[in-house]
């Protein structure tokens, strides 16, 4: 019968061969996989409906929802600003709530509905929050407002959803649509052209019609 001292030594023994052992095996799979990664992308099957149509793409598993629409699906009104998730100019409406679509992949969104500017009006039938845009002056240069009117559109419906901002006062009383909570809730949608009180107004006057 093998006595107390000799237990301890073989545990011991048991674990420093064990971790020897998974550190030999997992090496050359490390190596190995960063050469394959490089080269191979691997491709995955995806099917969302975009602006009211069904679009079915085969992607690399790594592209980003913004690069689907835009390299893909020729779909280039939504913006890459920054690529990094802090300029809004990729905004898009999915399943109902604003995204921005350089920060998610695009095989995430399975079965998803997706509206980006060019499904919210056309020239010739424009969305409420584009002819307010148009009226307001609400851009110049025009790089940030496909995202700022998506996020717009969004908003509205946040404020008219009940869902409070960061500067909601009363958690208990009906949201109201006022210029704290707007410049609030669009501080993620950078404009370089320095925009902002006329986008205020645009959306302000939209609100406005929807009460
Ligand atoms: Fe997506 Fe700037 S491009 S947040
Ligand atoms: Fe030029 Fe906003 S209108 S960045």
């Amino acid at each position: 019968m093998p006595r107390l001292g000799d237990l301890d030594f073989n545990r011991r023994d048991l674990m420093v061969g064990a971790s020897a052992v998974a550190t030999l095996a997992a090496m050359p799979a490390r190596a190995g996989a960063t050469a394959a990664d490089a080269d191979v992308p691997v491709l995955a099957k995806v099917a969302f409906t975009v602006n009211g149509q069904r679009r079915e793409l085969e992607l690399d598993t790594r592209t980003s929802l913004l690069d689907a629409a835009r390299e893909h699906l020729h779909l280039t009104g939504s913006k890459k600003g920054c690529d990094h998730g802090q300029c809004g100019a990729c905004t898009m409406i999915v399943d109902g709530r604003r995204i921005n679509a350089c920060l998610t992949l695009a095989v995430m969104h399975q079965g998803s509905t997706i509206t980006t500017i060019e499904g919210l009006g056309r020239p010739d039938d424009l969305h409420p929050m584009q002819a307010a845009f148009i009226k307001h002056d609400g851009y110049q240069c025009g790089y940030c407002t496909p995202g700022q009117i998506c996020s717009g559109v969004a908003v509205l419906d946040e404020i008219k959803a009940g869902i409070p901002s960061h500067v909601t006062a009363d958690l208990n009383a009906a949201a109201a649509v006022t210029e704290d909570e707007i410049r609030e809730r669009m501080s993620g949608n950078i404009c370089r052209c320095g925009a902002y009180s006329n986008i205020v107004s645009a959306m302000t006057e939209v609100a406005g019609r929807r009460a």
